[in-house]
């Protein structure tokens, strides 16, 4: 018979102002507090079991027992996810939808990305070079923002780049926003679904030469189990869903620049290298070490007993992304940025996971992780070899802003 055991539970009435304040480690310092890997608390009005750790983690990615359909808060629907797309999706609709974004990321898919990313590095630094400085993150935000539109198919003249860059960017910028900031997230959600809504409209009546392996193309024609064409909306939701994570990426890329700054052994480690490893070691430890992604959401299912604690059916679920990654039961000093500890790595798909868990084709984990990589590897070796200067500026960073980047957005002098 299984022993039903009392789930530890955080005391007082909600701890959403706590969230707010503490920001990344919020739930791994409840879990410190509790000394339980599992355990009840209370945000956003509501009771939530909070998951920590390599074992949840793979508790948390098991389809039967979790679903994500009603699991989003409308704030971030109608920012960050838009409505209807596949991170809410579940069982065969899910699989069918998540298979139309695995299909790009083939060995091919992927390094014709990758060749963008360095054609746009090349043109984009000789631009630098004749700037007295530069801002990084807006200067690698509208890189990214070409390199996804040509990725996608979506056809963006040079006077449209830096409105589309902006839009897209306040879609992950203002998720976990208040006030105004919220509110113009919620503003380019709408104009960049009405601006891809009208693409899709072009394509299905043949009034645009589209290619035919593009997503712009393979979304707008793209079957669900039915036999249907996809509403138009939610086409333009699942474009969005390569195009805004991609201009994401810049989040990442900051703190590589950072990374080689604050540690320039490593630079130098890089520089003289004949290892390539030493590079996606590199890029993992930025993902794993800096703030990205704080939790991610999921409703129990059905009613289950796991290690003698109950979950109830409905009951707001989050894995702790950031503190899983800082688990140190899993990583020997969590705390201090080491590249090397990824040689020893064993590929777990529960115990590092900046970008969710588990499978990539069944579950939710993301469908960008590895161009993600990808794109850091691009990017961090033309950065190590690249000739700049960081003047003095603040590049400390918040632990609460989602997602969080250095305060002075990096400013460089390119020679
Ligand atoms: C910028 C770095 C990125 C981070 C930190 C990130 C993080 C995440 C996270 C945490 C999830 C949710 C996992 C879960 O719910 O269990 C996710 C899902 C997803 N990501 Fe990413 N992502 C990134 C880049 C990308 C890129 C480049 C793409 C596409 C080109 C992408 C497309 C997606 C999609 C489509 C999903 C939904 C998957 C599903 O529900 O099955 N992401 N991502």
């Amino acid at each position: 018979m299984t022993m039903i055991k009392k789930m530890p539970k955080e005391s007082g009435i909600d701890h959403t102002l706590a969230l707010l304040k503490e920001g990344y480690p919020f739930l791994f310092n409840r879990r410190q507090e509790v000394d339980s890997t599992i355990f009840k608390t209370r945000i956003l009005g509501q009771q939530a079991i909070a998951l920590s750790g390599k074992e949840a983690a793979s508790l948390f990615y098991d389809n039967e027992k979790f679903r994500r359909s009603d699991a989003a808060p409308k704030r971030i629907q109608k920012t960050l996810f838009g409505e209807g797309g596949v991170q809410s999706l579940d069982g065969e609709a899910h699989h069918h939808r998540k298979a139309m974004f695995m299909t790009l990321m083939s060995r091919d898919g992927l390094n014709e990305m990758y060749e963008i990313i360095d054609k746009e590095l090349t043109a984009a630094n000789q631009n630098w070079k004749k700037e007295n400085h530069i801002v990084l993150d807006k200067e690698i935000q509208k890189l990214l923002t070409k390199a996804a539109c040509q990725w996608v198919g979506v056809p963006l003249p040079d006077k449209e780049i830096n409105q589309r860059t902006e839009q897209l960017a306040d879609m992950f910028e203002s998720a976990a926003s208040i006030g105004p900031k919220h509110w113009k997230g919620r503003k380019s959600r709408k104009n960049g679904e009405e601006w891809i809504i009208s693409l899709v409209r072009q394509v299905r009546n043949n009034e645009m030469a589209v290619d035919e392996d593009r997503a712009l193309y393979t979304f707008s024609w793209h079957r669900d189990l039915d036999g249907n064409l996809l509403n138009e909306k939610i086409v333009a939701v699942e474009l969005l869903n390569l195009l805004r994570p991609i201009v994401a990426i810049s989040a990442y890329i900051n703190f590589l620049v950072l990374a080689l700054y604050e540690h320039p052994e490593e630079r130098e480690n890089l520089k003289n290298t004949d290892n390539e490893n030493r590079f996606e070691w590199f890029c993992q430890e930025v993902r794993r070490y800096y703030p990205f992604f704080p939790f991610a959401a999921a409703r129990v299912k059905r009613d289950f007993i796991w290690n003698g604690f109950t979950f109830k059916e409905g009951t707001l679920t989050l894995l702790d992304l950031y503190g899983t990654n800082h688990d140190p039961n899993e990583w020997s000093e969590p705390n201090q940025f080491k590249p090397d500890r990824f040689q020893e790595w064993k590929g777990s798909p529960f115990d590092f996971i900046p970008q969710g868990g588990g499978e990539f084709n069944l579950g939710h984990r993301c469908a960008g992780e590895w161009m993600t990589l990808g794109v850091m590897k691009r990017c961090l070796s033309f950065f190590v070899h690249m000739d700049f200067e960081l003047p003095e500026q603040d590049l400390s960073y918040s632990m609460t802003e989602m997602p969080s980047k250095p305060k002075s957005k990096i400013i460089m002098q390119v020679h």
